[in-house]
C-alpha cells in the first residue's frame, strides 16, 4: 500500500516537540514532505535530522508567530523549497507561560494576557492568513488547529489561555465555511477542531 500522503507537502508549526513532533514523525512516514517549523531553532532541527536519518524527508524552517514577516518569510522558503503546502498542522503554544504565569483574570497581568493571547490567538490568524493564501491559489489544502478541551469547558486558572483557544475553535468554523467558498467542488468538514478545504 502506498504512503497515504506521497507528494504532499505538510507544515507543522511547533513541531520542535510535543505534539506538533509527534504530528511531524506521523506525517512523514505516511509520504509527506515536512516542514519542521518553530521558535526553538536547535531542538527543530534535530527533528528535522531525525526524520531524514529515518529514511523520510523533513525541512526545518524558523518561525517566529508574534511576527508576520517570519511567518510570510517561511511560506515563501517553504514555497521556493518544495512549490506547494497541501497540509497546515498548527501546534504553537507558549506552554511554559499558560502554565507558569496564566492567571484568573482578576490576578492576569495584562501583559501576560496579551502575549499568550498573540502567540496562541493572533499566531494562528496569522499562520492561516499566509498558507490560507497559498491554498486559494492551489485551490486545495487541509488546515488542522490544536485547541483544547479546556476551551470548551472552562478551566480554573487559565484564563488567557481557554480564551484564546476559544477563538481558534470559534475561527475554525468560520475559516472553513469562508475557505470553502474558494473551491469549485466544496467539501466542508465541520470538526469541532479541523478545518477541510480537501
Ligand atoms: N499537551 C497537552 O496536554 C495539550 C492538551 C490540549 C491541547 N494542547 C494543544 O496542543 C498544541 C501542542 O501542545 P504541546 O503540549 O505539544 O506543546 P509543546 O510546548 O510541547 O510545543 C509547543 C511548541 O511551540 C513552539 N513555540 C512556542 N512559541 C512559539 C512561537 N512564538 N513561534 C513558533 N513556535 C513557538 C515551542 O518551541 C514548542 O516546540 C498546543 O496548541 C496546545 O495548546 C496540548
Amino acid at each position: 500500500m502506498s504512503p497515504r500522503l506521497a507528494g504532499k507537502v505538510a507544515i507543522v508549526t511547533g513541531a520542535a516537540s510535543g505534539i506538533g513532533k509527534a504530528g511531524a514523525s506521523l506525517f512523514a512516514s505516511e509520504g509527506a514532505e515536512v516542514v519542521v517549523a518553530d521558535i526553538n531553532q536547535d531542538a527543530g532541527r534535530s527533528v528535522s535530522e531525525a526524520i531524514n536519518a529515518a529514511g523520510f524527508r523533513a525541512i526545518f524552517v524558523p518561525l517566529d508567530v508574534h511576527d508576520t514577516a517570519s511567518v510570510e518569510e517561511m511560506v515563501r522558503t517553504v514555497m521556493k523549497h518544495s512549490g506547494r503546502i497541501d497540509v497546515l498542522f498548527h501546534n504553537v503554544v507558549n506552554a511554559r507561560m499558560v502554565n507558569q504565569q496564566d492567571r484568573r483574570c482578576t490576578e492576569l497581568p495584562e501583559d501576560v494576557w496579551l502575549e499568550i493571547v498573540d502567540v496562541v490567538l493572533n499566531g494562528t490568524y496569522r499562520c492561516c492568513k499566509a498558507i490560507g493564501r497559498e491554498m486559494i491559489r492551489q485551490q486545495s489544502g487541509s488546515i488542522v488547529l490544536s485547541a483544547t478541551v479546556d476551551a470548551l469547558v472552562g478551566c480554573a486558572g487559565y484564563d488567557a489561555y481557554t480564551a484564546a483557544k476559544g477563538g481558534v475553535v470559534s475561527m475554525t468554523r468560520s475559516l472553513a465555511a469562508g475557505l470553502a467558498r474558494d473551491r469549485r467542488l466544496p467539501k466542508l468538514c465541520r470538526n469541532r477542531t479541523t478545518a477541510r478545504m480537501a
